[in-house]
């Protein structure tokens, strides 16, 4: 018996029941298609029981291949899984191909065999850029097709070590009767891509754009059959760029990986508080120092506020690199329990650097920035700020308190404005060398005692 057809969105991955002009999901108009009407399975095939183990006869880790790119490797949890099956997504042009060449030099050069299949550049544009990344005399393998078929043939022959195919929508199987770049082909490829790691070993690596405009689901539809899910980020204007892992069946997620692009590619950023903060002059209102996590690392960086009267009605509130939701609601506590409003005010919000933090730590920071705007004065030189804020107006002490202050002590910092209850093995005013801890138990308190208001 065969099932109704089914209809998916190609732009968000949506199931709909019927056709409509319009995905209901993501807004997306013309995006809707049936998708291959498959077959019901006949009468079920009489199963037979499976083989059981117990979690004790787990294996031994599996070996990794380190590729020397510190910041890489950590964020793929200490090396390359064999076997395991890795996407890569971000904004097209951010530099995942850049990337990608590099790493695969890198792995090609720590003894792993690489083959590097090219969907959207000539083999001639690949070693172009090779060319001008130093990389020619690497021992990598290069292809550039869009046939899933020949992709998967030639990895069958090769069997390397590691594959990486550069883009997932540009993958094409003719077994599947939709478009190439559908959410069909996508899920297609990406499923016999993953089965051939699984089968033989080999890691392998899918570059998934992803796009501002509603996209954004497009490699998200594969999320799920990877092991690995990293995301490039980065400005445009910027040269930062963080590799995140965003889940990792081998490794913690949220680990974040710091790069900068040159003329000469991407260069590793081992110390991204320094380079986070080196744009920063002197203290300036509006302008607060984080001492935030990323994963294992702690990251300084530069909270900067503006605050200026507003046209009447509703007043604008501009966020880039924190959540917007976030900020009304600090600017509602911030009225409700400390009696600051900021209505008839514009309020504009920047994480320097282009860098997006989703940590609720950076509340206290927030507010210290938008007061120290509003109050036209600038913070006490040399102080970082984290904590978070309850809707009471409550600090509330958060994760890796001495971590954060380890690294603010080491760039120089010597003084830190947190909640009360933060590093209980500190005492207030002294204590870790010359970081003075300024604790202080709600809102209303730092208001007053840091820029005596509230
Ligand atoms: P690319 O790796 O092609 O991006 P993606 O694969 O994510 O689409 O990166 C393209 C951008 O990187 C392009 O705008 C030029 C810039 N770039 C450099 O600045 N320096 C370099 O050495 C290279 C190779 C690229
Ligand atoms: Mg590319």
């Amino acid at each position: 018996m065969a099932r109704p057809p089914a209809y998916v969105c190609t732009a968000c991955g949506a199931a709909h029941r019927k056709w409509a002009g319009r995905c209901d999901a993501c807004g997306g108009w013309n995006t809707i298609v049936e998708e291959g009407a498959a077959t019901a399975p006949g009468p079920r095939a009489r199963g037979r029981a499976l083989p059981l183990s117990d979690l004790a006869s787990a294996e031994p880790d599996p070996p990794r291949t380190v590729s020397g790119m510190g910041e890489l490797d950590r964020v793929l949890g200490g090396g390359l899984v064999p076997g395991s099956a890795v996407l890569l997504g971000g904004d097209p042009g951010i530099g995942k191909s850049t990337l990608l060449l590099q790493a695969v030099a890198r792995f090609a050069g720590a003894g792993l065999s690489c083959l590097y299949v090219s969907g959207e550049e000539a083999t001639a544009q690949v070693r172009l850029r090779a060319a001008r990344l130093g990389l020619t005399a690497a021992p990598v393998r290069l292809a550039a097709a869009t046939a899933l078929g020949d992709v998967l043939a030639t990895l069958e022959a090769e069997r390397p070590g590691l594959a990486v195919i550069d883009s997932i929508q540009t993958m094409w199987s003719d077994a599947v009767d939709s478009a190439p770049g559908s959410v069909a082909q996508l899920r297609q490829a990406a499923h016999d891509l993953v089965g051939f790691a699984k089968r033989r070993g080999t890691a392998v690596v899918l570059v998934g754009h992803v796009t501002k405009d509603g996209q954004i689901a497009g490699p998200r539809v594969v999320e799920h059959m990877v092991d690995c899910v990293l995301y490039f980020e980065g400005e445009r204007g910027h040269a930062f760029r963080i590799l995140r892992a965003v889940k990792n069946r081998f490794g913690p997620a949220d680990e974040i990986g710091v790069f900068e692009m040159t003329g000469a590619g991407l260069a590793e950023v081992p110390n991204p508080s320094a380079l986070f903060l080196a744009e920063r002059d002197r203290p300036a209102p509006g302008s607060v120092v984080f001492a935030g996590i990323e994963g294992t690392r702690p990251l300084l960086v530069e909270i900067q506020a503006l605050v200026a009267p507003g046209p009447p009605g509703s007043p604008r509130r501009s966020v880039v690199g924190w959540d917007s939701g976030r900020l009304a609601m600090i600017l509602a506590v911030l009225e409700a329990r400390c009696g600051i409003p900021f209505a008839g005010l514009d309020v504009y919000l920047n994480v320097a650097g282009g860098l997006r933090i989703g940590e609720p730590a950076a509340d206290l920071a927030v507010v210290a920035a938008l007061l120290s705007a509003r109050e036209d004065a600038a913070l006490p030189p040399d102080t970082v700020v984290f904590g978070e804020i309850g809707l009471s107006g409550a600090l509330r002490p958060v994760s890796q308190t001495e971590n954060r202050l380890k690294e603010a002590r080491k760039l120089g910092f010597t003084q830190a404005i947190v909640p009360s209850r933060s590093g209980a093995s500190m005492t207030d005013g002294s204590a870790e060398g010359d970081l003075r801890l300024r604790r202080m138990p709600d809102l209303a308190t730092m208001v007053g005692e840091i820029f005596g208001a509230g």
